[in-house]
């Protein structure tokens, strides 16, 4: 009788243990060790993967230089885990290190942070260095976080909590989300008053069709005129679109002019007729973060409609790219996507979904826009669609008579000619293509897309691309966002008018890679983080979300004029990494005219104060510094400016020398 007492109270307490470990019950004492893998790790915020209980990122047994461990967390930098312990744990242990499963170099750090205060730092762990010991005291510690940062880039950075247990004493640790945002607007309404937004420098190559829409806000209806447009170009009065062509080279400098009854603006244009097109980073929409391979014909159309209704299309957003998915799917019986892949004559045929191609781009370009499209040099896309190998001079032309103006070519279905690429090999398919676009009479501003193989940022530019890819796919996660943005300082130096470093697309708004969409998961200050340090990257800006869907908060993002100016600038520098140090970074954008776009961001868990001195970026005297998310000026400052910086989030300024 006794016994049998005794094992039910023992059955009770394993049962409220198990249920308490498992997040179910708030306070419950359940005394001894509870597993961070037997809490709702779900919670995890990371860069790449999912998070997985008692197994790798990729969903290997836990193994750090050699030695296997049968618990923990398998997670990705940047990683991010909030756990309310509510004082009732005394000790957090844990074994850290990068998993064996990559076979390249990750490099991680991990971090915890108890009621926002650091208390365990690993210092840069790297594949193949042995489990670093955690064992820290977080007796009366409400919150804690466990962070893993990226060392160098996120590439390759699986990240092991393996052994991580707590001591538990009293409340049982619950992992809970990370602190909800209030999504504040900081973009003042555009004035009524005309307002030219469009970029200040366009190429164009000789002979090729013109299409720049002069951007404007300002109430409508709202009238364009030019002064010295060169002969062979004409401008709608209405839509202030300029068309035509060129047939020498050389520079024209146009005065265009928007007027409406509040008044009249006007800018200066520098239109060069060269061989470099793409003078300022390509603004535009995307398919591919929403729709993925739930693309067709209206959804386009839908697109483009949306772009012009919202007002993007004011603010200097043109381009809407169809990503993969419309041509014919291999192997595949589904009558809608499956089929015959070209004509006898081998000319690329679409499938259902895009039942008239021509008609698709007509549709696009009558609204002012640009289109883009979207092909691999190998065999096959990544999502297994037909791909332009032995087919590119076609394709090419095929292209071009479509009328498209955009090209993603992007390496996946190449990796099957060619599996360990030497350097020559990597460059040889963008070459080619190269070679066959410089053969049509038609602009199309090319977008190597081969996730960074090779550091193409050295040769992207000799390849003839326009802008190619620095990193693997983005998603919307703070991790995976933060991780890519804030790895693109050493790519500097490579970018130019016409050449551009393309840290992927943008991952606001309702994203989701379709056919059902979410809101992104970036807080509103990681979303003011994205498109600020974006716009410092001078990185393409492609909007990634449902156009036809975009919230207030989403517009404000993507309509400040005085940030999209940092991106849009002639001078076509990318930012700096001036200062980094416990989670504040500040990094500067040299502009045309002489003044610096500065980024103040905060990567940590709490707010900040970030501080910069003139000693650091280069400058002297007194600075005029304005706030650009608000379009206000702060003040004349002398020697150093300093700002409270969010949890992820931004100050982004100007810096110009005061009267
Ligand atoms: C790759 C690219 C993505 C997207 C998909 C399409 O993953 O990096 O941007 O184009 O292919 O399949």
């Amino acid at each position: 009788m006794r016994v049998r007492r005794f094992l039910m109270s023992l059955s009770v307490l394993l049962l409220v243990g198990c249920s308490a470990a498992a997040g179910g019950l708030g306070n419950v004492v359940a005394p001894g060790k509870v597993w961070l893998s037997d809490l709702d790790i779900s919670k995890t915020q990371q860069g790449w993967g999912e998070p997985r209980k008692n197994l790798s990122v990729d969903g290997n047994p836990l193994q750090i230089a050699g030695k296997k461990f049968e618990r923990g967390l398998g997670t990705h930098a940047d990683s991010l885990l909030y756990i309310e312990l509510n004082g009732g744990s005394t000790r957090f242990n844990a074994q850290v290190g990068v998993d064996d499963e990559v076979n390249r170099a990750g490099s991680v750090e991990f971090r915890i942070l108890a009621d926002g205060k650091p208390l365990f730092k690993s210092g840069m762990i790297k594949s193949g260095d042995a489990a670093k010991t955690v064992d820290v005291d977080v007796t009366g510690v409400t919150l804690l976080i466990l962070a893993v940062d990226s060392g160098d880039d996120m590439n390759y950075d699986h990240a092991d909590w393996a052994d991580a247990f707590f001591t538990v004493s009293g409340a049982a640790p619950k992992t809970v989300d990370a602190p909800k945002e209030e999504a504040v607007i900081l973009t003042p309404k555009p004035s009524p008053k005309p307002r030219i937004n469009s970029a200040r420098v366009f190429g164009v190559r000789p002979g090729s069709p013109v299409l720049y829409t002069i951007a404007a806000s300002g109430q409508r209806p709202l009238w364009f005129s030019a002064e010295n447009l060169p002969e062979g170009l004409t401008l709608n009065r209405e839509t202030g679109q300029i068309t035509g062509k060129l047939a020498k080279r050389g520079e024209h400098k146009i005065t265009m002019v928007a007027t409406n009854d509040l008044g009249e603006a006007r800018k200066e244009l520098r239109l060069v007729v060269g061989d470099t097109i793409a003078l300022t980073p390509p603004m535009g929409w995307n398919s591919w973060n929403c729709w993925a391979c739930a693309v067709d014909d209206k959804k386009i159309r839908d697109a483009a409609d949306a772009m012009v209704k919202s007002g993007l299309i004011n603010h200097g957003w043109q381009y809407i790219n169809i990503d993969d998915c419309w041509m014919v799917r291999l192997n595949s019986d589904d009558p809608v996507v499956g089929g015959p892949r070209r004509d006898e004559a081998g000319r690329l045929l679409t499938n259902k979904r895009f039942p008239d191609m021509k008609g698709l781009t007509d549709y696009v370009h009558g609204q002012g826009l640009k289109i883009g499209t979207y092909i691999s040099p190998g065999p096959w896309t990544c999502a297994g669609y037909e791909g332009s190998w032995q087919h590119e001079q076609l394709d090419a032309r095929r292209f071009a008579e479509w009328g498209f103006d955009y090209l993603k070519y992007d390496w996946c279905g190449y990796g099957s000619i060619v599996s360990r690429p030497t350097l020559e090999q990597m460059k040889e398919p963008y070459l080619f293509m190269r070679l066959c676009l410089d053969r049509i009479d038609r602009d199309i501003v090319y977008s190597l897309c081969q996730y960074g193989m090779g550091d193409v940022w050295k040769w992207g530019a000799e390849v003839g691309g326009n802008c190619w890819r620095t990193t693997g796919d983005i998603t919307d996660s703070w991790g995976s966002m933060a991780g890519i943005g804030f790895a693109q300082a050493d790519h500097a130096p490579y970018a130019s008018p016409g050449h551009w470093n393309d840290p992927d697309m943008l991952v606001v708004g309702l994203v989701g890679w379709g056919p059902t969409l979410r809101e992104s998961r970036l807080t509103p200050n990681e979303q003011y983080t994205h498109i600020s340090l974006w716009c410092l990257l001078a990185s393409p800006l492609l909007i990634g979300c449902d156009l036809t869907r975009i919230d207030d908060f989403t517009m404000n993002l993507l309509t400040n004029d005085e940030v999209l100016e940092v991106n849009q600038d002639p001078l076509g520098k990318q930012a700096v990494r001036i200062t980094q140090d416990n989670g504040r970074e500040v990094w500067a954008k040299k502009m045309e005219d002489g003044s610096l776009a500065v980024g103040l961001f905060n990567r940590d868990e709490i707010a900040q104060t970030v501080t910069t001195q003139w000693s650091d970026l280069g400058l002297g005297g007194k600075m005029r510094v304005r706030d650009l998310w608000r379009q206000q000026d702060v003040g004349s400052f002398n020697g150093t400016f300093s700002a409270e910086v969010p949890r992820h989030g931004v100050v982004l300024v100007r810096l110009f020398p005061a009267e």
